[in-house]
């Protein structure tokens, strides 16, 4: 018998209650919907909507379900439908007629929706954690590595020198503005909704202000058909961890170039890499190359839930129960691929002899050359096109800058002096980039304690 079968002649046909049912997923948020169920309960006690000594009954019942599933005793039903219904049954079961109370005022409506909004905050809590965590380890490896020098590039062209430190630096900004964007949502989902009804309130004198503070919300919602009728901060959610996936995945592309033979800039360790059943001598980047296609998935779930919430009318649309998976699965996704890319980050070795070779050919001291010039009196532009030809004659020669004569770099430019070898070393043309965010040492190690103060107040 279902819950709401008073006005059916006839029982649901099969094939419709597995097509409709939600338990297969929906069962996850049996924490929250107790913890929901709890609160209502007490306040409809303290209202006097209920018997006192009901509310007692109830709340004892749900606590022993909650026990019972977290012991294993519990199989959900899938005639039940969703962890709502599946409860609710249980609870009717276990306490009797007193159990028909709890739905008194709400809706499966409001009820879902304070549920998933509880279900989504702890996710919030648990993703910012990690990546908090991998926030301090970028912090780690910049300071190990403020002073290594490296080709910096634009257009996967060698462009100018930078510091490792510094390029590590630019993923913990990164990351740190993923968190935000999980701090400004988790706000936005810190909105109680119970006490909306089915979508136009309720008739009974509910304190909604007492269950959302028995239930750690920051405020209630406004709208009784917005709150059950919007999943506006659901597709936040999947959108802050669809952009924090897009970081990751860049990441993970650079490591794995810098992993290759071509690069040789550093080297996964074999604990975090795998290798080819044919080809003896693979050892691949697995790990990061997954997480860079996972951030694909991660994307359709934003796109599944865009596409779900357009154009449906007001209010709760069935269509809405899709929700649930898609956020299930970018909440996952994002917390796998985190775990995974922590120690898989952390044991990486750094071949710095390969990356100061590296930067070797390439002209990544062109720019600083013709600012040479500049600081000798020669217009920029007149400076960028003695440098220009400079470079061509180099690379016909197959010859660096610094390789060059004076005499031969006065045919260029008169303006040249036994002074340029000097200022177009690697390490002068990074010192100089003192730029504020900019990559020199100093800079960097400042960036790297404002990072720290950071991540303290966070
Ligand atoms: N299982 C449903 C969902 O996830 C719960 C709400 C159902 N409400 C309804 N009137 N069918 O959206």
């Amino acid at each position: 018998m279902k819950l709401w079968g008073g006005r059916f002649e006839k029982n649901t046909n099969e094939i419709v209650d597995s097509f409709q049912n939600s338990i297969k997923f929906d069962y996850r948020m049996y924490k929250q919907d107790i913890k929901g169920s709890i609160a209502h309960a007490g306040m409809l006690g303290y209202k006097g909507i209920i018997g006192q000594k009901d509310a007692e009954t109830i709340i004892k019942g749900l606590a022993e379900i909650l026990a019972d599933i977290e012991a294993g005793k519990v199989e959900f039903k899938q005639e039940a439908e969703d962890i709502h219904m599946n409860i609710e049954s249980l609870l009717i079961e276990k306490i009797g007629q007193v159990g028909k109370k709890l739905h008194t005022g709400r809706s499966r409506n409001d009820q879902v929706a304070l549920d998933f909004r509880m279900y989504l905050k702890e996710e919030m809590d648990e993703i910012i954690y990690l990546i908090k965590e991998l926030c301090s380890l970028l912090l780690k490896k910049a300071e190990e590595n403020a002073e290594l020098i490296m080709p910096g590039y634009t257009h996967m062209q060698k462009a100018q020198p930078i510091t490792l430190g510094h390029h590590l630096m630019a993923y913990f900004h990164m990351f740190c503005r993923d968190m935000n964007r999980f701090h400004d949502c988790y706000g936005r989902t810190d909105v109680m909704p119970l006490g909306s009804g089915a979508l136009a309130g309720t008739t009974y004198d509910l304190d909604r202000e007492m269950v959302a503070k028995e239930l750690g919300f920051g405020s209630i919602s406004g709208n009784s058909m917005d709150a059950v009728g919007d999943r506006d901060f659901v597709i936040e959610f999947i959108s802050g961890c669809s952009i924090l996936m897009m970081h990751l995945s860049r990441f993970c592309e650079e490591l794995v170039l810098w992993n290759s033979h071509e690069f040789g800039y550093i080297e996964m360790d074999d604990s975090m890499s795998t290798g080819s059943s044919i080809m003896p001598q693979k050892k691949n980047p697995d790990v990061a190359e997954l997480i860079r296609g996972k951030t694909g998935r991660v994307y359709g779930d934003l796109m599944a839930m865009l596409t779900i919430m357009k154009a449906l009318p007001l209010a709760y649309n069935k269509d809405m129960q899709e929700d649930k998976e898609a956020a299930f699965d970018a909440a996952d996704t994002v917390k796998n691929c985190i775990a995974v890319f922590i120690p898989m980050f952390d044991t990486i070795t750094f071949n710095k002899e390969k990356i100061k070779e590296k930067l070797k050919g390439g002209f990544l001291n062109a720019t600083d050359a013709a600012d040479y010039l500049v600081y000798k009196g020669v217009a920029f532009r007149d400076a960028h096109e003695a440098i220009g030809g400079m470079v061509n004659y180099c690379i016909k020669n197959k010859k660096a800058l610094e390789d060059l004569s004076l005499e031969e770099l006065k045919t260029f430019n008169p303006s040249f002096e036994s002074d340029i070898y000097e200022y177009i070393s690697m390490e002068s043309c990074v010192l100089r980039r003192n730029t504020a965010g900019g990559p020199s040492p100093k800079r960097v190690l400042e960036a790297i304690e404002e990072g720290k103060r950071h991540l303290d107040i966070i």
